[in-house]
Formats: C-alpha cells, sequence, structure tokens
C-alpha cells in the first residue's frame, strides 16, 4: 500500500464535518488531528480521541485542511506558518495568496454541502491548486482518494467558477423559493411547482440550458412581462419586481427580441 497521507483538519462544519467522514473511510488517509472552536457543537466530533485543543497543538502533517469561515482563514493561518506541512483551504472565493504559510494550496470541492444530506464524494469535482508541481501531485494524489473528478484550477479560474456556480445553485434556489412564496400567496398547494422544477433540470442535464428555456421573455411576449410586473408590484413585491425585469431583460437580449 502507499504511504497514508496525514491530514491535519480544522474546521467541523459542512464542509469540514463531511471532509473527516470521508478521510475516516480512506485507508490512505490517516487524520492526524481535529480542531475547531466549539468541539462541541459537533456531532461528527463525538467520542473522538484526535481532537486537538489549541491550533498549535496540532500534530505534523502532510497537508493541513483549513474548512473555516471565508474571512477567517488568511488570519488563521498564521498558526501554521512555521510549519513544513502543506497548508489548502476549502474555498472556491478566497485566493491561496492569503494563506501566510510557507507551502500553500487550496482544495475546493465544487458541490453544495448541508448537515442534512450526504455527499457522493465520487461525484463531486475536487479542484486543486499548489504553487509547485510536487504539491499539485500530492494534492491530486488526495482528490483522487476521494473522486475521479479532479481538476487543476488556479485562484483567478476559481474565482470565475466560483461566480458561476453563485447562478447556478444559490440563485436557482433562490429563485424557487420566490416561485413558492408566490404560489403560497396565491393558496395554492406546494406540490404543484415540483413537476416543474423536474422537468426543468432535468431538460437542462439532458438537453442545456439553452435549447430548452421557455416562457414569456423567450418568445418576446411584452404584453405578458408587463402584467406580470404589474401582478408584482400590485402585491408589494418590489425587489421579486426588479429581478423578474433584470432576468427578463438578460433572456431578451440574449435571444435578439
Ligand atoms: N457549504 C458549502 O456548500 C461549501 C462548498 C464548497 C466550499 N465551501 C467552503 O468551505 C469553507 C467552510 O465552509 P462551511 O460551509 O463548512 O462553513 P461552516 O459550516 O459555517 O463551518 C465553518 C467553520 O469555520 C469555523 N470558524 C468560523 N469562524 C472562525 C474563526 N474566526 N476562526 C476559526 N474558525 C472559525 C467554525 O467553527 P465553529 O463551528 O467551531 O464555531 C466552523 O468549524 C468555506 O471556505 C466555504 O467557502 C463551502
Amino acid at each position: 500500500m502507499k504511504r497514508q497521507v496525514r491530514i491535519g483538519l480544522f474546521g467541523a462544519g459542512r464542509v469540514g464535518g463531511h471532509l473527516l467522514r470521508a478521510f475516516d473511510r480512506l485507508p490512505e488517509v490517516e487524520v492526524a488531528g481535529v480542531w475547531t472552536r466549539h468541539p462541541g457543537r459537533h456531532s461528527v466530533l463525538a467520542g473522538r480521541r484526535d481532537l486537538v485543543r489549541r491550533p498549535e497543538d496540532m500534530p505534523e502533517a502532510d497537508v493541513y485542511v483549513l474548512a473555516l469561515k471565508d474571512d477567517a482563514v488568511g488570519e488563521f493561518s498564521r498558526h501554521l506558518a512555521g510549519r513544513r506541512g502543506l497548508t489548502v483551504h476549502t474555498s472556491g472565493a478566497v485566493p491561496s495568496t492569503v494563506l501566510q504559510t510557507r507551502r500553500r494550496g487550496v482544495f475546493y470541492p465544487l458541490q453544495t454541502f448541508t448537515e442534512h444530506t450526504e455527499p457522493d464524494w465520487t461525484a463531486i469535482p475536487l479542484l486543486v491548486y499548489a504553487q509547485t508541481a510536487e504539491d499539485t501531485a500530492l494534492l491530486e494524489r488526495l482528490a483522487r482518494m476521494l473522486t475521479p473528478k479532479v481538476f487543476r484550477v488556479d485562484d483567478d479560474q476559481r474565482a470565475r467558477l466560483h461566480t458561476a456556480a453563485v447562478f447556478v445553485s444559490n440563485f436557482t434556489n433562490a429563485m424557487v423559493q420566490i416561485g413558492e412564496e408566490l404560489n403560497r400567496e396565491a393558496g395554492l398547494p406546494e406540490e404543484l411547482l415540483k413537476p416543474l422544477l423536474e422537468a426543468t433540470f432535468r431538460n437542462i442535464l439532458e438537453k442545456g440550458a439553452e435549447a430548452v428555456l421557455t416562457g414569456p421573455a423567450r418568445r418576446g411576449d411584452i404584453k405578458t412581462i408587463e402584467k406580470h410586473l404589474r401582478l408584482l408590484s400590485e402585491g408589494g413585491h418590489r425587489t421579486e419586481k426588479d429581478i423578474y425585469e433584470a432576468v427578463s431583460r438578460w433572456i431578451l437580449r440574449k435571444f435578439s427580441h
């Protein structure tokens, strides 16, 4: 068997917690220690013997993974400034340059993680970056233990991809919530929208978004758009009206209406 990769994990939130479970299952990974500010808050840590009280008490590791809140990563990395191992963060938005360590990199899983759902790591793209070929190879080796979908992505590309991910995932979620709210206000049952949601995602995944877009803006139906804007305005939905208008403009322009 290949030499094990020793991991020092900082953070046990959504990403840290799921990574910890996944690392525990891998024979080629040894978790050297886990540090988090409030260990009592994270059920994933219950009964573990490798909890570390202070960041400086973390045993030596090959890779230190900082699965911390984005704006804490840079400052926190000072704790590891003198370490020989490679320090990575797991953020899509934060450049690797915030890490104040000798060797730095990124180990970014392109997925939405919650406490409620168990991720299928084999389906998740893992985007890795490091400054040297040797460190990149180390991160690729670690990433391939979790998923075959491993990509080398630099800071600039990752920032762009992260912006794209916000549209595809977070904004889509927000749109669904707005739709659900309007449906509720009309006094209609929630399940009415579900078949539409399912078909929309299935069509996008099977045929591509551009090919399957429908609706008033796609058809250039200005009368219906104006009617919807009036309804939103009368219902006191100012922000939703602005969103409707902005997205409709984007579609009208895209399809040359
Ligand atoms: N959630 C996702 O879908 C997702 C996907 C890909 C990448 N990411 C990235 O992964 C990283 C972690 O995200 P997450 O969703 O796992 O966040 P999270 O669930 O909120 O967990 C954040 C962790 O950061 C710790 N923390 C917060 N402020 C801190 C500070 N000032 N000093 C030290 N530790 C601090 C928290 O500690 P305590 O709980 O002990 O207070 C917790 O362990 C972020 O960089 C995020 O951008 C998230």
